[in-house]
């Protein structure tokens, strides 16, 4: 990290107290004149810090810049080592947590990007990334049956849901894994993983999470009427890095709880699933019938005309009333 991210961070964790010049040069063993330099380029940077005789120095308007440090101090309670890696701009971050995961990237490694090239949705789908989103993927080894992956999701989809509702931001899951605001669609997860098939255990998993947080002038007109943004819905600027973090600490916690289902009262409670006429597309085929809860592993328990139930654990459901 440089003496610049170094500083930052540790203005960044001081919040409203101000950082003496000679307290930060023995905190980071460096001289004086090296932070007067690295605060220096922070202003001609744009970062609002106030610098005050024997005083020291102050963030004025935290900035939502990435920062390695702050990243790990707001994910300081957990027990996963949450390590964070942000890009500007990158092919998929799903993508580049798959070649981590391969090379033996650890557990808790977070991949962030402002912008994607080549995002990826579900069902081979191409996802629209374009500036102005919070682009992530976790990269997890969790010791669980290949059986779990329908409640990871399910855990991911809660965490979202919660991370947001600390910002007061109350949205609704789609199953198995959409989140709405004011019935459009404000994020998409995209799970992957590598399996061992002998054991029937995962390797690696990695997790994609998409959430349009500002308006895109640029649009397609076919999503116009499917997608929304938090500043639109809301008139809030989330702060990208607290809401990662945020993520981060959720989805370790119902991941904790994974075996009591302690995501299940969240995921049903806020579901907009429930209740509806769904169409369901399966490998096993395609029917109409009403969504009426979900299984413990976060299948979708539907009731076809005749009464009869049955757990649906793969494909889409598309609503048709
Ligand atoms: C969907 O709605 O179909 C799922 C979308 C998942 C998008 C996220 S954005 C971060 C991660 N990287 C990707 O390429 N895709 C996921």
């Amino acid at each position: 990290m440089s003496l610049r991210d170094e500083v930052l961070g540790v203005l960044m964790l001081a919040g409203d107290r101000y950082c003496s010049g000679s307290g930060l040069a023995a905190q980071l063993n460096v001289s004086r004149t090296a932070i007067w330099k690295a605060i220096e380029q922070l202003k001609a940077e744009g970062v609002d810090i106030s610098s005050v005789t024997r005083r020291g120095y102050k963030l004025n308007a935290p900035p939502d810049v990435f920062n390695a440090a702050y990243f790990e101090s707001l994910t300081i309670n957990c027990h996963t080592r949450w390590k964070a890696q942000y890009f500007e701009e990158i092919g998929s971050t799903n993508d580049y947590a798959k070649e981590l995961a391969a090379k033996g990237a650890p557990a808790g490694t977070v991949i962030i990007a402002d912008k994607q090239t080549a995002g990826k949705g579900r069902l081979g789908k191409h996802f629209h990334s374009p500036e102005g989103g919070l682009y992530m993927t976790i990269l997890l080894r969790p010791d669980l049956p290949f059986s779990d992956m329908m409640a990871i999701t399910a855990c991911t989809a809660s965490a979202v849901h919660e991370a947001l509702a600390e910002f007061g931001i109350v949205t609704k899951i789609k199953w198995v894994n959409d989140l709405f605001l004011n019935g459009r669609k404000l994020c998409g997860i995209l799970s992957e993983g590598s399996f061992n098939a002998e054991m029937l255990t995962m390797d690696y998993l990695v997790i994609g999470i998409g959430i349009n947080l500002h308006p895109d002038p640029n649009l397609p007109e076919e999503l116009r009427s499917i997608v929304t943004d938090i500043e639109a819905e809301t008139g809030q600027k989330l702060r990208r890095f607290e809401l990662c973090a945020a993520i981060c600490r959720h989805l370790e916690r119902f991941i904790d709880g994974i075996l009591e289902r302690t995501y299940l009262p969240i995921y049903t409670e806020h579901s907009m699933t429930i209740g509806r006429m769904v169409q369901v597309k399966a490998a096993a085929g395609e029917c109409i019938a009403k969504a009426v809860g979900y299984a413990d592993d976060a299948g979708l328990i539907v009731e076809h005309a005749d009464g009869t139930r049955e757990v649906i654990r793969t494909g889409t459901a598309v609503f048709v009333d």
